[in-house]
């Protein structure tokens, strides 16, 4: 029980929860994704995805956790009976946030790498050309990539295995402030870059056109990826709340931030794509191959890159514990394990899934599944397009039809400021999110 008591105060809860929803899906992700996507369409679909359906899936997350009181499926456990077939929801959200954790830690890795490139002054005064070589050197080094990912494991299992409160809490509110005020910079850069028109209009101006079944698939998706829903993790941190605590207005927050960090980091990326004329759907380098452009003629370019890439790294990293945490606090609860063994386990069981997928990037580029996805990609596609939005769709179905809590207590419970939070609220989680995540698979089919 001692580790309930880590989210005690609702700032440490705020942090947490931004912590995990605020990482590489904003920086690293999001303007690639949306790059290959075709851009404003795919965006606004993302915008109104996390309005309708990723806040209240996040409230009905935080609701399950804090009225179960337990990791992910525990909770479940709890609320629907110990062999309910509820529990199978909580148990495919724990292999999610596993499976995630195993791939995210690749690229989190490539963070590190870049934090030691930029303080050798090896991206300074380097040409687009030279940084894109660069890029493509350090994925055709399978040790290298190795290594650094091992760091951000061990990192990740360090803070996680000591409890976190000493540790992310404490560094939450030093990093994240510093990583804002920095996109911030990034941002009012591009805006005097010559591109910012360009990577505006390719963010605001929606072409439907553009918007296939599968863009729009992975424009959902990716709002519950960059959400950290439907993996159990606002579930778990949940668990760790104060019954007083309002969670509307906990979800706002969270989200806002959320939104407001990967639009930021759109506008601060895409200004450098358009003048450099990279390419927007360049893929997962996008983020490795334009920022640097920037900071390699700016004065004090050097640091201000060091700078950024351990800030993205420690975004990443309170991702990535927070992806720990899930299977942690259920080894934990459940099965009476020892946090210390739990998390060595469970890391470094992450770390030998991740070899598959780092090793889609050099060794292995080509095995190949369905197509053309490689194992990386694979488990991408798995967790952001299916788990993910299926284990959000469940928990939206079960909070919104079959909590057995009276109304009043749930109403209580989401929103203690406003009247109309809750009517709003349910009709959202009963229908709109279920029926628009339906329709999104549907349409993937092929039915529609
Ligand atoms: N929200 C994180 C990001 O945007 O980088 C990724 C993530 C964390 C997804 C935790 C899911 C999760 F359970
Ligand atoms: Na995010």
């Amino acid at each position: 029980m001692t580790q309930r008591s880590q989210w005690a105060s609702r700032l440490g809860f705020i942090l947490a929860a931004s912590g995990s929803s605020i990482g590489l899906g904003n920086i690293w992700k999001f303007p690639y994704v949306a790059g290959q996507n075709g851009g404003g369409a795919f965006v606004l679909v993302y915008l109104v995805s996390i309005l309708l359906v990723g806040i209240p899936i996040m409230m009905a997350e935080f609701l399950l956790g804090r009225e179960g009181g337990k990791d992910a499926i525990g909770s479940f456990a709890r609320l629907a009976g110990k062999n309910s077939p509820w529990c199978l929801v909580g148990g495919t959200s724990v292999i999610a946030a596993f499976i995630l954790l195993s791939f995210y830690a690749v690229v989190a890795g490539w963070c590190f790498d870049y934090v030691v490139k930029s303080a050798a002054g090896t991206l300074q005064h380097a040409s687009p050309e030279q940084i894109s070589a660069l890029f493509s050197d350090l994925l055709s080094s399978p040790g290298q990539m190795i290594f650094w990912q091992a760091c951000f494991l061990m990192a990740t299992a360090a803070i996680v295995s000591c409890g976190i409160q000493h540790g992310i809490e404490r560094w939450s509110k030093i990093l994240m402030p510093l990583l804002f005020l920095l996109l911030l910079y990034l941002f009012v850069h591009g805006l005097f870059s010559g591109g910012a028109g360009r990577a505006a209009q390719f963010l605001f101006s929606a072409d439907f056109s553009l918007l296939t079944p599968q863009s729009l698939l992975a424009a959902v998706g990716h709002s519950f990826f960059t959400l950290s829903l439907g993996a159990g993790v606002m579930i778990t941190y949940g668990s760790y709340l104060d019954r007083q605590a309002d969670l509307f207005s906990m979800a706002i927050k969270v989200s806002a931030l959320d939104t407001m960090v990967a639009l930021l980091a759109g506008m601060a990326i895409f200004p450098v794509v358009f003048s450099a004329g990279l390419d927007p759907g360049a893929g997962p380098g996008l983020v490795f191959q334009t920022i640097p452009i920037v900071f390699s003629s700016a004065p004090m370019g050097w640091l201000l890159a060091v700078v950024f890439f351990l800030l993205l790294a420690f975004a990443a990293l309170s991702s990535s514990i927070s992806m720990l945490e899930v299977s942690v606090a259920w080894l934990v609860d459940e099965k009476q394990w020892s946090r210390f063994k739990s998390t060595t386990l469970l890391s470094l069981g992450a770390f030998l899934l991740g070899l598959p997928s780092l090793f889609s990037f050099n060794l292995w580029h080509d095995v190949t599944f369905f197509g053309s996805l490689t194992f990386f990609d694979l488990c991408d596609k798995l967790i952001t397009s299916y788990m993910l939005p299926l284990g959000g769709m469940a928990v939206a179905v079960y909070s919104g039809w079959f909590l057995k809590r009276s109304s009043s207590q749930c109403r209580q419970s989401l929103c203690c400021a406003q009247s109309w939070i809750y009517p709003l609220w349910s009709i959202l989680i009963r229908f709109v999110a279920p029926v628009a995540v339906a329709i999104v698979f549907i349409q993937q089919l092929g039915v529609i």
